[in-house]
């Protein structure tokens, strides 16, 4: 493990079971990557990636190994400690956006502030602010169903940044797109992610995407190739 990466796994295992069958999926996968820098995850379906990307922004945890964030180990942190790191410190963006359809573009944006108790004033600039930076400057009223699908996935972009985390996680975020929509998506992803200096893992099906980031690695039999 890089004494120096921002973020950083170890000899991470995972295993699911389906009946009495034991599905290994991580076999003591490890990764490091650095501020800054965007790194795509490719491998076949069912190969583990969302597993991986689930472990890594917390949301599930491995049977055993070391998630690392600077000097903190995650994988030696209580449940409220991990939903603390995960709002100020991960910023999620998914294949289906998530995002609340009754609620207009600037309430799905301001809403991780508002659930952290910060009030509609000090939100409403900074969430304007992102649906600008993702081209949406003209849409900000409108209702999340009356968005079309890249609108969306610039609205959830812009939800996953409003907290200013240090990671981006992003789990196939052009896959339910077409060509052009999912191609303005990874260009504003890697943008913004350079401006920002947030460290991106991206896991994508895309070629052409993965070779255009950074590093690009391949999961595969459980650990990276
Ligand atoms: N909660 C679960 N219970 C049992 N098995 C699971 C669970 N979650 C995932 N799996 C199994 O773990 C393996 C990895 O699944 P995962 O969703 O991580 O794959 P993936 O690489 O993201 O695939 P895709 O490219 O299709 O999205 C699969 O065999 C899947 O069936
Ligand atoms: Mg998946």
């Amino acid at each position: 493990m890089s004494q120096n990466s921002l973020f950083s796994a170890a000899d991470l295992q995972k295993s699911f079971y389906s009946g009495t069958e034991k599905i290994q999926v991580l076999k003591g996968l490890e990764f490091s990557i650095n501020t800054g820098e965007m790194m795509a995850i490719v491998g076949a379906s069912g190969s583990g990636k969302t597993t991986l990307l689930q472990i890594l922004g917390t949301l599930d945890s491995p049977d055993s190994g070391t998630i690392m964030f600077k000097d903190l180990e995650l994988t030696a942190m209580s449940d409220n400690e991990l939903s603390d790191f995960r709002n100020k410190s991960v910023g999620f963006i998914f294949q289906f956006h998530h995002l609340l359809p009754e609620f207009s573009a600037l309430e799905n944006v301001m809403m991780p502030g508002l659930i952290a108790g910060r009030t509609r004033q000090e939100m409403e600039a900074p969430a304007k602010e992102l649906l600008h930076q993702v081209e949406l400057g003209h849409r900000t009223s409108h209702r999340v169903s009356q968005l079309s699908g890249g609108e969306q996935q610039r609205t959830a972009l812009a939800r996953a940044l409003i907290m200013k985390p240090s990671l981006l996680l992003a789990d196939e975020p052009t896959g339910n797109l077409d060509g052009r929509s999912g191609s303005m998506v990874f260009s504003l992803i890697r943008e913004l992610c350079r401006d920002l200096k947030l460290a991106t893992i991206m896991v994508t099906h895309n070629s052409e995407l993965a070779a255009r980031m950074d590093v690009s690695r391949t999961l595969q039999d459980g650990v990276f190739l």
